[in-house]
């Protein structure tokens, strides 16, 4: 999968690609991950790429002349599968639409500032927006990383075995039933017995139990989807 970033601050994204899972992957030849940086494609020697809303009201908004010109440019190379733009004013990412995007293989990802992007950009590139969640950060960088990583490690071949993504919360409309590690016991606190049995059918019985309640607890509405 190749993901192009478009951004005005390309070195506040950068780093998450550069440990871990995400590393990983490019590491492996899974994802390939190109940051564009909108000044480059500025109205004018000064970088201008944004101006004064019209009608009044604070914060600026980016304009569409630079964001048109990379996206162009960008689009005369390859075609994208999506073109998405991160804002809160949009359907929130779950776990089903991040299965759906890695299967994808040219995603190109517009990332706002300020007041958002000029609407006519929307209308005319966008083909899907995305929020991460009901608040509002101040650019949609790290609301870009976030897609990012939960779409990456879904990619086939990116995650082992031992961290298979099957097993994650949300994979099957639950929350993950608790886990535990050594030692059996800790000050008063005991690891749940049936998980030291060595009864596989019982544990995972017993491990879809826990989500079932874990979820009807925390989130009853992942139920009903
Ligand atoms: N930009 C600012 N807030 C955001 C959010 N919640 N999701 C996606 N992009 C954003």
């Amino acid at each position: 999968m190749r993901i192009d970033i478009i951004t005005v601050s390309p070195e506040l994204i950068k780093s998450p690609f550069e440990y871990s899972i995400l590393k990983r992957a490019q590491d492996k030849g899974k994802a390939e991950i190109h940051f564009h940086d909108l000044r480059d494609y500025a109205i004018n020697k000064y970088g201008k790429i944004d101006d004064y809303q019209f009608g009044g009201g604070a914060g600026m908004v980016l304009m569409i002349e630079p964001i048109d010109k990379c996206l162009s440019e960008l689009m005369k190379q390859r075609d994208y599968d999506e073109i998405i733009y991160m804002t809160p004013d949009a359907k929130t990412l779950d776990q089903g639409r991040a299965n759906i995007l890695s299967d994808k293989k040219n995603l190109l990802i517009l990332t706002g500032h300020y007041k958002g992007v000029d609407q006519r950009v929307r209308d005319k590139f966008i083909t899907m927006e995305i929020s991460i969640g009901d608040y509002v950060l101040s650019g949609g960088e790290l609301a870009a990383a976030v897609l990012c990583d939960a779409v990456i490690r879904l990619i086939p071949g990116v995650l082992g075995d031992e961290t298979s993504a099957l097993t994650d919360s949300f994979q099957d409309h639950l929350l993950a039933p608790p886990v535990y590690t050594r030692p059996a016991q800790y000050e008063d606190m005991k690891v749940p017995e049936i998980l030291l049995s060595g009864n596989f059918p019982k544990i995972d019985e017993w491990r879809h139990e826990e989500a079932l309640k874990r979820t009807k607890l925390i989130r009853p509405d992942l139920l009903n989807q």
